[in-house]
């Protein structure tokens, strides 16, 4: 049997160094100890389970990905680090695969002690007595949650023997939301591979793009990409969502036919080692943009380069936005798609009917990454090595008041930046952005390949969705 050792280069030190940080800052805080299961694992049907996925803050501390595994740090006198895991199983991993067991994934992962799973419950009741402070997250996973109170509970049943009991419960995800927020170096070479791999993606997507075609067939390029480059899945849903669908936010029924004259809207990004990228491009699904396709689509462009521009160390939060949203209601304004003046049409909110969601979010290991947008009430200022997207966007359905030819387009266009010493920087810039260059990408494949997409309209597919 293959071991994941013998498949990739694996540094533990920024594992470690995060574990050591985690620990300096809890025994500033009075010491005590914490605790971080991964993630459970769900059932689909019957018994197939969905793909495990380890819980983020766990994978952060650890690097380890199997199921059924526990971290628990001591910060006293002697801080160390403990790993729980599976243990070995001849029988199950003939079945399952490998797995590391304590002993190996002890030195693997640089722990200071590793034990099997099956011992978690009783050695962590014990490690619990005569602590401070539990330093756990609570109301995310009744099973757990409930688990830990029975650790508790056994301590408190020994008080006669001189058990303590923590006094006091804090929440682990807050301190390490705070660390996560701030990307090192290793965090961000993984992030701008996984979106070079997305953006090589969308410039697959592109190029396999033709009138009649269906959505999930453009989907199936996207994965195409995502895996032959290593990524483990797509970091959530992919959105392919063509004419009135691209109007849909959260669209992923991926399974219309692709009209001549509609845009098509993208957004998708891979998993690559447990870090997301978050990609959105929106494109004429015959290759040249109609002229009322084209003004929204350099209106939102110029939206994100004013956002992108608002980006540097000491900016707030929310200054992107800001920025984004002024340019869009001018640029609604001079459509005349909105009347009014532009203070009116921003005090008044009435760009919302074309631009109803926020220009970003921090980005990481989840696409929607950890960390507060406000401290002390104030939006919080923007540092090195914070990594957000930057998405403006137009959707403009169908209505009366508006004129025929900007019926059903929606746009979005979206990108990662990290944030750098001098302003930020888009990590996801192999994904054709401008007008010319996505019309050149697919003008190139329609020479290349006339024929792709004429099977699908030969054989009169339906629909799947
Ligand atoms: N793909 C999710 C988002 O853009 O926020
Ligand atoms: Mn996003
Ligand atoms: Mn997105």
């Amino acid at each position: 049997m293959k071991t994941p050792a013998e498949n990739s280069a694996f540094d533990l030190a920024p594992f470690r160094a995060r574990r050591e940080r985690l620990l300096a800052r809890m025994a500033a805080l009075g010491g005590g100890i914490a605790v971080l299961p991964t993630a459970p694992e769900y059932a689909r049907n019957r018994d197939t389970h969905y793909p495990f996925r380890f819980d983020s803050y766990f994978h952060y501390l650890s690097g380890f990905g199997e199921p059924e595994a526990v971290v628990v740090l001591v910060a006293d006198d002697n801080p160390r680090s403990i790993l729980f895991c599976r243990a070995k199983d001849d029988e199950r991993e003939i079945w399952d695969g490998y797995r590391f067991g304590p002993d190996a994934a002890r030195e693997r992962f640089g722990f200071d002690e590793a034990w099997t799973i099956g011992d978690f419950d009783g050695r962590f009741a014990d490690l619990l007595a005569n602590r401070p402070t539990l330093w756990c997250g609570l109301g995310y996973d009744a099973d757990w949650d409930a688990r830990l109170m029975r650790a508790l509970n056994t301590v408190r049943a020994n008080t006669r023997a001189g058990a303590v009991p923590p006094h006091s419960i804090r929440d682990v995800r807050a301190e390490l939301d705070e660390m996560r927020l701030i990307k090192d170096e290793s965090e961000l070479a993984v992030m701008r591979r996984a979106g070079a791999i997305s953006g090589d993606a969308h410039r697959r997507a592109m190029a396999a793009t033709r009138p009649g075609r269906f959505e999930y067939e453009i989907e199936a390029e996207l994965l195409h990409a995502f895996r032959r480059a290593g990524s483990q899945s797509p970091a959530y849903p992919s959105i392919v969502a063509s004419g009135a669908n691209a109007c849909v936010l959260h669209y992923i029924g991926n399974g219309c036919r692709l009209a001549d004259g509609e845009l098509l809207l993208i957004d998708a990004g891979c998993e690559l080692d447990g870090y997301a990228s978050d990609i959105t491009r929106s494109f004429p699904v015959n290759g040249r943009f109609s002229a009322a396709q084209r003004d929204v689509y350099q209106l939102v462009l110029a939206a994100q380069s004013a956002a992108k521009d608002a980006i540097f160390p000491g900016a707030n939060w929310n200054e992107p936005h800001d920025a984004a949203v002024r340019v869009l209601a001018g640029g609604l304004i001079d459509l005349k798609l909105l009347a009014g003046s532009l203070d009116a049409v921003i005090e008044q909110g009435l760009y919302r009917r074309f631009y109803m969601h926020r220009t970003g979010h921090w980005l990481g290991r989840d696409v929607h990454d950890a960390g507060e947008y406000k401290r002390d009430g104030e939006w919080r200022t923007l540092e090195p090595g914070m990594v957000l997207t930057v998405e403006p966007g137009c959707y403009i359905r169908a209505a009366e008041d508006v004129p025929e030819a900007f019926w059903n387009i929606g746009v979005r266009i979206e990108d990662d930046a990290v944030v750098s010493a001098g302003g930020c920087e888009f990590i996801t810039d192999t994904a054709p952005r401008s007008v010319e260059e996505i019309e050149a990408v697919m003008r190139d494949a329609q020479e290349r390949d006339p024929h792709i997409g004429e099977a699908a309209v030969r054989e009169g597919r339906n629909a799947a969705a």
